[in-house]
């Protein structure tokens, strides 16, 4: 069984998503012993501590320098042993003390399809604006491994999901987690638990 931390920053669907499946055997080669947040207010706490998982905040803005930040939440890590990281909806990038450390280790779910919308600047709504900008049919969601390179890390998964016509940010980021990232994601971290 390996300890699994998910690292988030907002409203934790995709944490719920992990916490469901785990209820419900969908993942079994791993346990989630820790959520991680990047800001104390986020909703994705109350949605750990409702499940009784243990909880930290580890925020930037606490640090006087990237690498000093990096390095806090690599030891946060490595004090709750975790085995697999989970990037659910976590917006701060991770520094190679943390990469390093979790090489091969780290999934992180983005909301379209890599190698589309993605990389620096590419999170949350701002991707599915960039999407109807673009005026795409079919967008999804992807799981892939964390490299140093912003959404550039291997892929594991990915589900595409239809645009519709008179589509806003709103329901289309709607409909990608329903129809994908709460799918794959789930999928990915059983995957990575039960293939080291
Ligand atoms: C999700 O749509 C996730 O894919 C996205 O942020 C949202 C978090 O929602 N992540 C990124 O854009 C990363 N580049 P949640 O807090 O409800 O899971």
């Amino acid at each position: 069984m390996k300890n699994i931390a998910v690292l988030v920053s907002g409203g934790g669907t995709n944490l719920q998503a992990l916490i469901d499946a785990q209820n419900s055997g969908r993942i079994k080669s791993g346990k989630i012993s820790c959520v991680i947040s990047s800001k104390q207010d986020a909703y994705a706490l109350t949605r750990a501590a409702n499940s009784g998982i243990k909880t930290a905040v580890v925020a930037r803005g606490d640090y006087a320098t990237f690498e000093e930040y990096d390095i806090a939440l690599a030891k946060a890590l490595q004090n709750f042993n975790i085995d697999v990281v989970v990037l659910a909806g976590f917006l701060t990038i991770l520094g190679e003390n943390v990469i390093k450390v979790f090489e091969n280790r780290i999934i992180n779910i983005h909301p379209a399809l890599i190698p589309s919308f993605c990389g620096k600047g590419f999170y949350g709504l701002k991707v599915h604006q960039a999407a109807l900008e673009r005026g795409v049919k079919l967008t999804g969601a992807t799981a892939h491994f964390v490299t140093l390179g912003c959404d550039e890390g291997p892929i594991i998964s990915q589900k595409a999901v239809e645009v519709l016509p008179n589509d806003t940010p709103e329901a289309l980021q709607k409909r990608v987690m329903e129809q994908a990232e709460w799918v794959i994601l789930p999928q990915a971290v059983e995957i990575v638990c039960s293939s080291i």
